[in-house]
């Protein structure tokens, strides 16, 4: 056969399987909002960039009259390709070739791609959009969900692994992206559950629809599953490629450097935290007013709002951000914020992140929920991570820093490299009013005017006690600083940080309250 006939040959193969499960299906897929498997990797990565692999893979199954059907490329495309100059490999399941399921062939293209990025340690990106299973390979099916769990854990904190929910989502196939770094969904499009409405009806009676129970804005508000939330898989993919250009592409490198650009004039550092203490502020507005160009990259916006969590950068430096937000609940910690920033802290130090962590804190939620929820092993989820991390950890205690708060929030006593706090700071074991009545409580009550003497002995207490410079004359605090000042002191300690050494004690690995 002369060469070009061959070609020919080859070009009308690929065709053929790129048509997935055919017109029809890709009707009822576009019909749903949703693009096609190939499409969104194409509109993923950088134009003619894509790479595809095993194109041509079949499955082998023979019960169930399989063997009289072909599913072209077994559901599954993977293949390799750039993000902004960045290398990723991509998996993207096929919802048009039977619904997207997992045979042992789908399963063994996933782990070949999955096991290629770790070896050439670049990211992982999987586009999820499955049924599941596929119910007519039983063991096998089972088998490839458990070959990929084990990648998962295996490359965790080695290469950043993000998964993208971009239709079902259902049963074990949910754990492949619980084992993942960031989880992307998309408003109406994204379902993630262990058991559907179908089987909630049949064991519980009870009728829910797939939306209420694991839609995009559930796993985005309520349960804390997804990292970021977007209202069309444009908007997603936008997200992922800002990600992308945050973070590093393995654990042995640092995130790429960025021209730096000063933050934005409307962003005024000296106005935003109010006189009054008990008066809320907006903690992204700090955040903003510190970090290059006013860019700051929120994850898991949409939870536990009483801690901010994200990226922006600093002298064209990636830095993680930990901040409490005293717009919500007045910036305290509770069980859902303690497991937000435990994992983005452990983020952070497994890909060479900076952390700054800006305080404004009351302390824990107190509360019968919250201690039945077990805000004790939460809480000391932020702790362990703190104290575990060695990149370079810089605090700037900003108002409250009472209590347990205090030493939760990347202090001194947990290995902060540097901690700044600002003149309206108040490091204490407690807020004044608590505080009074407690210790003054005797002399209180047996005041002529209990009133006055309570003011008094909040006075006292607050003079005393709420201030910075208890803690600075300590060594607790390294310095108190103009509000002003502080981009300046946070991107010298950043610099003077950038070989920072230190080492941990030998051991298998440590037992975090998970
Ligand atoms: C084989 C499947 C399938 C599956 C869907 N299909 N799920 N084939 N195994 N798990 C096929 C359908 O038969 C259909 O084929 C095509 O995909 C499209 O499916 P529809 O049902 O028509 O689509 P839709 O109405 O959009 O509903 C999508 C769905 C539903 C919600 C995902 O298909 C569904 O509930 N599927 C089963 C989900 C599930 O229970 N999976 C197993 C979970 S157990 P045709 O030929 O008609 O086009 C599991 C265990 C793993 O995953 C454990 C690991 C630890």
């Amino acid at each position: 056969m002369p060469i070009n006939k061959k070609i020919r040959e080859l070009q009308e193969k690929r065709e053929k399987i790129h048509l997935g499960g055919g017109e029809q299906a890709i009707k009822k897929q576009k019909a749903m909002g949703k693009r096609t498997a190939r499409e969104r990797i194409m509109a993923l990565l950088d134009e003619n960039s894509f790479n595809e692999y095993d194109l041509f893979v079949e499955h082998d199954a023979r019960d169930f009259d399989m063997d009289k059907k072909s599913l072209p490329s077994d559901g599954v495309i993977i293949g390799s390709g750039t993000i902004y100059g960045a290398p990723v490999a991509i998996f993207a399941q096929d919802f048009t070739v039977a619904g997207g399921s997992l045979g042992l062939m789908h399963s063994r293209k996933i782990t070949k791609i999955m096991d290629h990025a770790l070896k050439m340690r670049m990211p992982l990106i999987g586009i999820n959009d499955s049924g599941g299973a596929r119910i007519q390979e039983g063991v096998n099916s089972l088998a490839g969900y458990g070959e990929i769990f084990f990648r998962n854990t295996i490359s965790s904190g080695v290469i950043p692994q993000l998964s993208v929910i971009l239709g079902p989502c259902a049963g074990g196939a949910v754990y492949s992206p619980a084992l993942t770094d960031f989880v992307f969904v998309v408003d109406k499009i994204s379902k993630m559950f262990i058991t559907g409405p179908e089987v909630i009806k049949t064991v519980l009676g009870e009728e829910i629809s797939m939306e209420e129970l694991g839609g995009a804005r559930v796993h985005s508000e309520v349960t804390g599953n997804a990292h970021f939330f977007a209202m069309s898989e444009e908007e997603c993919f936008d997200q992922i490629k800002k990600l992308i250009t945050f973070i590093p592409w393995n654990n042995g490198q640092k995130a790429r450097m960025f021209e730096p650009g000063e933050p934005k004039p409307e962003y005024n550092i000296n106005k935003i935290v109010p006189e009054d203490p008990t008066l809320p502020y907006d903690v992204k507005d700090v955040i903003r007013a510190i970090v290059d160009n006013s860019d700051f990259f929120e994850i898991m916006e949409l939870y536990a709002k009483n801690i901010v969590i994200g990226f922006g950068r600093m002298g064209g430096r990636t830095t993680g951000f930990v901040a409490n937000q005293p717009l919500e609940m007045a910036g305290v910690l509770d069980v859902d914020s303690s497991d937000k920033a435990a994992r983005f802290i452990r983020y952070c130090d497994a890909f060479n992140i900076p952390i700054i962590t800006l305080v404004d804190v009351p302390g824990y939620l107190p509360g019968v929920d919250q201690e039945h929820a077990g805000v004790i092993r939460h809480g000391a989820k932020v702790l362990y991570a703190y104290s575990e991390a060695t990149v370079p950890k810089l605090t700037v205690i900003l108002r409250k820093a009472y209590g347990g708060g205090y030493i939760a929030m990347s202090s001194r006593h947990l290995r902060a490299d540097f901690v700044f706090a600002w003149p309206s700071a108040e490091i204490a074991v407690m807020g004044p009013e608590g505080a009074a009545n407690i210790i003054f409580r005797k002399e209180i009550m047996s005041s002529d005017d209990p009133d006055r003497m309570r003011k008094q002995k909040v006075e006292e207490y607050k003079t005393k006690f709420a201030n910075p410079y208890v803690a600075a004359s300590r060594g607790y605090v390294d310095a108190v600083i103009e509000p002003s000042e502080t981009r300046k002191f946070l991107m010298h300690s950043i610099e003077v940080s950038e070989n920072k050494d230190v080492s941990m004690p030998q051991k298998k690995h440590g037992l975090p309250p998970f």
